[in-house]
């Protein structure tokens, strides 16, 4: 074989095909062979001839002719390697070439291009490995999404299933990861769908579909999820970035590991700041990629999301520069103590704890001051707190399931240690977590909410519900712009209960909205411990009598 002309494979050599950006259809690129412990790349004569001809990851494999060897240390160049299948796919791959179940074996007894010829064509990012340098078969056979997780279930109990579902199975491999999943497209959208796995130690699906949900509503880039369920079981299903317009085209890209010049056995030396230094030489808009990698860092923190490794972040190369990809597997992580480590440190010297304290003491690596930093944590800590009930309900998450999570994996107290304002932080946690418990037990309502309830006419609703609260009919909770009225204060006719104006005129503007909430939705002793809500209706006067001896207190 010539250095740049591909020819015929030998056994054990692969043809790479890309989409070049915008196109439709792939070209051939060059040619990977397996020579000894390593694979080289060549580039085609004819694809160094196109006019569009683009690097496939400059640092690696500039576009020029003759065999380019792995860099120092590495096996195959890592933006190939990106392109193979992971843990979960060589998994698949291998049991259907052995027959078994792969309790018992090594995924390392295949050679590297055995995995990218037998995985399926619709990988992630866009390259594609063929026999040929003419001729593109692509493998793309699917099956329902409900037949390939029998197929995940039935591998993972150390069974096979018969084809065509087996083939099916084998080409979703492509995807990496280590975690159960199959691609799925519909409707011209491509999802990655991720499933439960049998050994699953916690609702490992749903914890990674709120995290992606307060991902999204704490200002990250994350793509669209949603939780399904198949076979009594969840799936995630995540959109995919890799493929953006419909009509087939496909977006080149690298994983951070790979722009670190690092592999699978180097991957504990993958750094955030070093990836900050790639960003600044490397990126489109350094300044914003920082900030956002700052705030997936602290996000990542903030929800014990400590397997935030160098193959879970990723940028789109287009032949020139790279420009970080939305975020993705954001996912809860198992802790037994409060002490948490991120997989990549944060800061220069190595520090990896999953504290505030070391995201603000990291800000200059990410072009940030101080007030910028803390600026980010406090907000993602607002909103984290404050959504987290409506995350939790978007991503169907039990009651059981939030208490599981909630200060354990996320907001954890170890992360506050050491940051300046905790007990303030602590305190916005308690109380949204009671805010959260007083919604769901007796709804806070909008003002529209309450104008129906009352069967007001709605353009005359706002001037209802504000002559109410001004006139000290009801009290309100919330901002000034978003009042929210505890929905125990009405009764059956949507009109307020008179025993709240006479509570409000004892407590005479002593207590705000939220401790008003709270004080009828705690225990008190004059009342025999029961809550003021609890005897509303049965005997008021006692509630408002609780109130004086709390006003007298108040004053006292
Ligand atoms: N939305 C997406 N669009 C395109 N590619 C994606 C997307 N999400 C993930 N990927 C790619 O798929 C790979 C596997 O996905 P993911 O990291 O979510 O799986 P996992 O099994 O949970 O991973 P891990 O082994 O880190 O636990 C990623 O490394 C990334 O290359
Ligand atoms: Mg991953």
């Amino acid at each position: 074989m010539t250095t740049s002309k591909p020819s015929a494979t030998q056994p054990g050599d692969a043809f790479v095909w890309v989409w070049l950006p915008g196109a439709t259809d792939p070209v051939v690129a060059g040619l990977l062979e397996a020579r000894g412990s390593i694979v080289t790349f060549t580039y085609g004569r004819s694809y160094l001839d196109r006019p569009d001809a683009i690097s496939l990851y400059e640092p690696e494999l500039p576009l020029r002719a003759g065999r380019i060897e792995p860099r120092a240390g590495l096996s195959i160049a890592s933006c190939i390697r990106d392109a193979g299948p992971d843990a979960w796919g060589q998994r698949v791959i291998l049991a259907r070439r052995t027959g078994t179940s792969t309790a018992d074996a090594d995924t390392a007894d295949l050679d590297p291009l055995t995995y990218l010829l037998e995985s399926g064509s619709d990988r992630i990012g866009a390259l594609d490995f063929q026999s040929s340098p003419t001729e593109y078969l692509p493998r793309t056979e699917t099956a329902p999404l409900a037949a390939l997780q029998q197929a995940a279930t039935a591998l993972q109990e150390g069974r096979l299933l018969p084809e065509p579902v087996a083939t099916a199975f084998l080409r979703g491999t492509s995807v990496g990861g280590a975690r159960p999943k199959v691609l799925l497209t519909e409707d011209g959208r491509h999802w990655i769908a991720k499933l439960s796995s049998t050994g699953d130690p916690y609702p490992v699906v749903k914890a990674e579909a709120v995290d992606m949900e307060l991902a999204r509503r704490v200002g990250l880039h994350v793509p669209a999820t949603q939780v399904i369920r198949s076979l009594d079981r969840d799936v995630l299903l995540v959109e995919r970035f890799d493929r953006p317009a419909a009509g087939g085209q496909r977006r080149l890209l690298v994983s951070a590991l790979t722009i670190l010049g690092l592999d699978e056995m180097m991957a504990r030396y993958a750094t955030y700041p070093d990836l900050a230094d790639a960003v600044r030489s490397m990126f489109t808009n350094p300044d914003a990629t920082l900030r956002e990698l700052f705030s997936r860092i602290v996000f990542n923190v903030c929800i014990g999301n400590t397997d935030d490794h160098a193959r879970n972040h990723a940028a789109f190369w287009d032949g020139r520069q790279l420009e970080l990809t939305p975020a993705y597997d954001l996912c809860p992580q198992p802790r037994s103590g409060e002490e948490a480590a991120q997989a990549m440190a944060i800061g220069r010297e190595g520090q990896r704890a999953s504290q505030l304290q070391v995201c603000l003491d990291s800000a200059a690596v990410y072009h940030l001051d101080r007030a910028e930093a803390g600026a980010i944590i406090d907000h993602q800590l607002t909103v984290i707190t404050e959504q987290w009930e409506k995350a939790a309900d978007a991503a169907q998450l039990t009651e059981v399931e939030r208490r599981q999570l909630w200060g354990r994996q996320i907001l954890n107290p170890f992360i506050h240690y050491g940051y300046p304002s905790q007990a303030v932080l602590e305190q916005v946690g308690r109380n949204a977590r009671a805010r959260g418990e007083l919604a769901r037990e007796f709804g806070l309502l909008s003002g529209a909410d309450v104008a129906a309830l009352a069967e007001s006419d709605p353009p005359r609703a706002s001037a209802v519900t504000s002559s109410w609260t001004a006139e000290g009919k009801v009290f309100t909770t919330g901002a000034a712009g978003d009042p929210r009225f505890p929905g125990f204060q009405f009764g059956d006719d949507g009109r307020p209960l008179p025993v709240i104006a006479e509570v409000l005129t004892a407590l005479g503007g002593r207590l705000s909205g939220w401790e008003l909430a709270l004080w009828f939705t705690g225990g008190n002793g004059w009342l025999g411990g029961s809550r003021p809500v609890d005897v509303l209706d049965s005997d008021p006067e006692l509630v408002v009598q609780a109130a004086g001896h709390l006003a007298a207190d108040l004053l006292g």
